[in-house]
């Protein structure tokens, strides 16, 4: 069976990824006058969490709500998945039941072994690895802001995560230049960055890995950084902390961007460490954009999927 899943914003093609923003606008600005539509009408989508959340939750909860469908949460611990179920015969089971699956894992393999086993759409809402939803929502931000996507420069400043590796893919494939600045050994994966390679080759957009952040972040639009330890990383806090000191985002590393660049989270942050409070609460910061257009993209991407 040909089931469409989202695991990875590298799933969808520059073409596709320029469809589903335009619908996302659409959305977007149809939901001042008319919040309500019926694409998943009598559709029932489950959310299955093995982590928290805050936005990816309430977002998808509501996009599927606005569209006309059945939101049904699912915490990991509820689920007889907590009691030694397999993720196979839970995705064999939910597919009779629901329409569609989006899934917060605590390893990539569970996203990838619930998609195997699973007849109807699987979207990642986050994996240790990506964080596919994120990336659409923040490219649509920086179109939003800047006008384009090609030939604007990215900047990414500190640990190479989830949300680097799909941002890095998803510039890469709509032309957009990213210049990534991390520590030594917290690159983004290597058959990321090859893949990210690739896709510049064929856009158009350069590529930057670097361990200076003045330099990643010189001349850049938009200057992007996430937290230092990640879910599922805390045990590494302390040696975290000690090998990004010199990555956090200040108003004097913000002054080597253009002087109307964007700064842009995906949020939860936190200031005094990644970010100071000066450049997250300061004029050129986008991040609840970014964070109300994950309502927009994920809309958009559930119509995709469940086309
Ligand atoms: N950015 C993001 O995914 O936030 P949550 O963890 O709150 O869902
Ligand atoms: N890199 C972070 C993103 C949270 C939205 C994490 O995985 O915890």
């Amino acid at each position: 069976m040909n089931v469409k899943h989202f695991l990875s914003i590298q799933d969808l093609s520059r073409r596709e990824i320029g469809d589903i923003l335009a619908k996302a606008t659409y959305f977007k600005k149809r939901r001042s006058r008319d919040i309500h539509s019926s694409e998943l009408k009598g559709k029932t989508i489950a959310l299955i969490f093995e982590k928290p959340s805050t936005r990816t939750r309430v977002s998808f909860e509501t996009g599927i709500f606005e569209l006309g469908g059945n939101p049904l949460f699912l915490g990991a611990q509820e689920l007889q998945l907590s009691r030694g179920e397999t993720i196979a015969d839970t995705a064999r089971t939910l597919s009779r039941y629901v329409h569609g699956i989006v899934a917060r894992v605590a390893s990539h393999d569970h996203l990838l072994e619930l998609s195997k086993h699973s007849t109807v759409p699987v979207i990642n809402a986050l994996s240790p690895l990506e964080h596919p939803c994120q990336t659409l929502a923040d490219l649509m931000t920086i179109q939003e802001h800047k006008g384009k996507l090609e030939g604007v420069k990215v900047a990414w400043v500190g640990d190479g995560n989830n949300v680097c590796s799909s941002l890095l893919l998803g510039c890469t494939l709509v032309g957009a230049n990213i210049s990534v600045a991390c520590p030594p050994g917290y690159e983004p994966p290597n058959d990321i960055m090859a893949r990210a390679r690739a896709n510049a080759r064929k856009s158009g957009a350069t590529l930057e890995l670097t361990t200076d952040p003045k330099l990643a972040v010189s001349g850049a639009d938009a200057v992007y950084t996430d937290v230092w330890v990640s879910m599922g990383q805390e045990r590494e806090r302390r040696e975290r902390l000690g090998m990004f000191k010199s990555y956090q985002v200040d108003s004097n590393l913000m002054s080597k961007a253009k002087p109307d660049a964007i700064f842009m989270h995906c949020l939860p942050a936190h200031r005094g460490e990644e970010v100071t409070a000066e450049v997250i609460d300061g004029p050129q910061s986008v991040v609840f954009d970014q964070a109300e257009n994950r309502l927009h993209a994920q809309k958009a991407i559930l119509v995709w999927v469940m086309r």
